[in-house]
């Protein structure tokens, strides 16, 4: 900065924001802080000559006009779900047998409900803040990271690290947000993973840094590395980045399950939401022998708590024609929210599970995301039927095709008996070019 820098003013700023980022309260409010920046903003745009020197010239009071894409050094996967605790027993004895040991140490942590972040410092400055985008690449979000609190935007010693984490908005923090929202008349976020999604991708970076966003930082991929990854989140503690304070290393799976019992009962009393909990081998070495599969790392496994459950109606059922033939009738629903995503459609399997649950055309049902992805119907509520209700009957015929249908003795599965059938040609050509055969990508 210049010696004609209007040092009051820089010297305000620079304590607000001190007490912004690293005290419990900030000095000013959000508007009086805002309006310091504002000032600074001008005063930097009016002296170009002192911005490169100064340490403000972080202070962006234009919204950006739009993000780069930036390519990840390293892919940043995403880990294999677990939903029952005898499945991390089995992978604790599949890991062992796998690594050729009967002792591995884990470390336990709470998979924080939020978005994945890169972050990078560059001799010890904080230069990058990258979305995780599609794994491969992402969003340069740069400007709103540094809004994060507790972020510091500069290392105690010169290193060149990229860490990664979580972003999130805490509970108090949404819920201001939201109420803030509704008084403007605008719609309230439903979740905080979808506010901390939006917030992160807002190209005025001002309205980001009211909104609070928080970050654990939970991996470390580049930089000075402890021989465990346990030492490394205690390294990046010491250099002061926000790790989450529940993380914990343990000797044995049996340590693990009780962790994860924990906090399924005690979730809701943290300031923040989790959906599970993440366990990894601590051994940095044994990770590297364990290795990845084409999506995830064989050394990890995230346990999700149970599953949440909605309420629907059944309006439709749509059938799908496999490549095989097999019918595969999905229910078509009132929209219904779980899990933080809009629900219409759950598979029904096959016409076996139809008759299990004994489904009628109206039937009010409960939906449950056990495997992520696709939704099922567990249940009907049977007494709400109405008297001339429609039972769901297989097909007489494809509905593609029209050929009659057939089931097979002792077989579950109604199919279309058609080779020719377009539904199964389609399936045909998608299965031979997919991962799990020929693995054509273009
Ligand atoms: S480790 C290669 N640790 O969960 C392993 N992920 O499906 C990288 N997440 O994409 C992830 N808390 O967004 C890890 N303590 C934690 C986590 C965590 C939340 C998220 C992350 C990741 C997803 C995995």
């Amino acid at each position: 900065m210049t010696s004609s820098a209007p040092s009051s003013l820089f010297e305000q700023l620079h304590r607000c924001r001190h007490a912004y980022y690293c005290e419990p309260e900030p000095l000013v409010s959000d508007e009086a802080y805002d309006e310091l920046v504002t000032q600074a903003h001008d005063w930097l745009q009016a002296h170009p000559e002192a911005a490169p020197q100064s340490p403000l010239t972080w202070v962006s009071a234009e919204p950006l006009q739009a993000f780069t894409t930036r390519a990840h050094r390293i892919p940043m996967l995403s880990l294999t779900n677990v939903y029952s605790l005898e499945e991390l027993r089995e992978w604790d004895a599949d890991l062992k047998k796998l690594l050729g040991t009967s002792e591995v140490e884990y470390v336990c942590e709470l998979k924080i409900d939020g978005l994945a972040i890169s972050v990078q410092y560059e001799q010890g400055v904080l230069v990058r803040g990258v979305t995780r985008g599609d794994g491969n690449e992402g969003d340069e979000v740069t400007p709103n990271v540094k809004t994060i609190e507790g972020l510091p935007h500069h290392l105690p010693e010169p290193h060149t690290v990229e860490v990664r984490g979580e972003v999130y908005l805490a509970r108090d923090a949404f819920q201001r947000l939201n109420q803030r929202r509704e008084a403007q008349g605008e719609a309230a976020f439903k979740n905080p993973r979808n506010a901390a999604a939006g917030s992160l991708r807002m190209l005025d970076s001002s309205e980001v840094r009211r909104r609070r966003l928080s970050l654990f930082l939970y991996n470390q991929v580049e930089g000075p590395m402890a021989p465990t990854h346990y030492g490394c989140l205690q390294q990046l503690e010491q250099w002061g980045l926000p790790t989450n304070p529940e993380a914990r290393a343990v000797s044995s799976i049996e340590e693990v399950v009780a962790f994860c019992e924990h906090w399924e009962q005690q979730h809701e009393a943290l300031s923040y939401e989790i959906d599970g909990v993440v366990v990894k081998v601590n051994a940095l070495a044994m990770q590297e022998q364990a290795g990845f599969t084409a999506k995830s790392p064989r050394w990890a496994r995230a346990f999700k708590f149970t599953a949440e459950q909605a309420q629907s109606v059944l309006r439709a059922v749509e059938i799908g024609v496999g490549r095989t033939g097999a019918l595969t009738p999905v229910a078509l629903l009132d929209p219904v929210s779980l899990n933080g995503t809009i629900v219409a459609r759950a598979t029904l399997h096959n016409y076996d599970q139809v008759a299990r649950l004994g489904l009628h055309l109206g039937d009010s049902v409960t939906l449950e995301k056990g495997g992520e992805i696709i939704p099922k119907v567990v249940a009907v509520d049977a007494a709400q039927r109405w008297a001339q209700a429609v039972p769901i009957q297989p097909p007489r015929t494809c509905p593609v095709c029209d050929t009659p249908t057939t089931q097979e003795a002792g077989e579950v599965d109604w199919r279309c008996p058609n080779f020719r059938c377009p539904s199964q040609q389609q399936e045909r050509v998608l299965h031979y070019v997919s991962r799990k055969a020929m693995d054509i990508e273009t």
